[in-house]
């Protein structure tokens, strides 16, 4: 599976939601996971992302982010289509720690 990571955070830019062809993206108020029994590993979300939010769970820096792709993906809402992301997306561009920020 591939996997969002904390990256996303704040810059959920939703571009990853336009063109995954399975639909295994869920939405929160600051980022967006991925179901891992949903991604069929196609890959074609990884480039996509401005932020370079998302990983093959593959990678080391993956692993921490899985359980959380996990979790809220059972909880949050599926999300189909691309909206607006956050006005102020890019200055959030690899902003260090930012799920200490959001999820604590
Ligand atoms: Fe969707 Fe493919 Fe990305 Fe998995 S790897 S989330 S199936 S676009
Ligand atoms: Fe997040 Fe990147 Fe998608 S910022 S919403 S993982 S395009």
């Amino acid at each position: 599976t591939y996997v969002v990571t904390e990256d996303c955070i704040r810059c959920k830019h939703m571009d990853c939601v336009e063109v995954c062809p399975v639909d295994c993206f869920y939405e929160g108020e600051n980022m967006l996971v991925i179901h891992p029994d949903e991604c069929i590993d196609c890959g074609v979300c990884e480039p996509e992302c401005p932020a370079e939010a998302i990983l093959p769970d593959t990678e080391p820096e993956a692993e921490k982010w899985l359980e959380l792709n996990k979790e809220y993906s059972e909880t949050w809402p599926n999300i189909t289509a691309i909206g607006d992301a956050p006005a102020d997306a890019n200055d959030w561009h690899g902003v260090p720690d930012k799920f200490k920020l959001y999820f604590s």
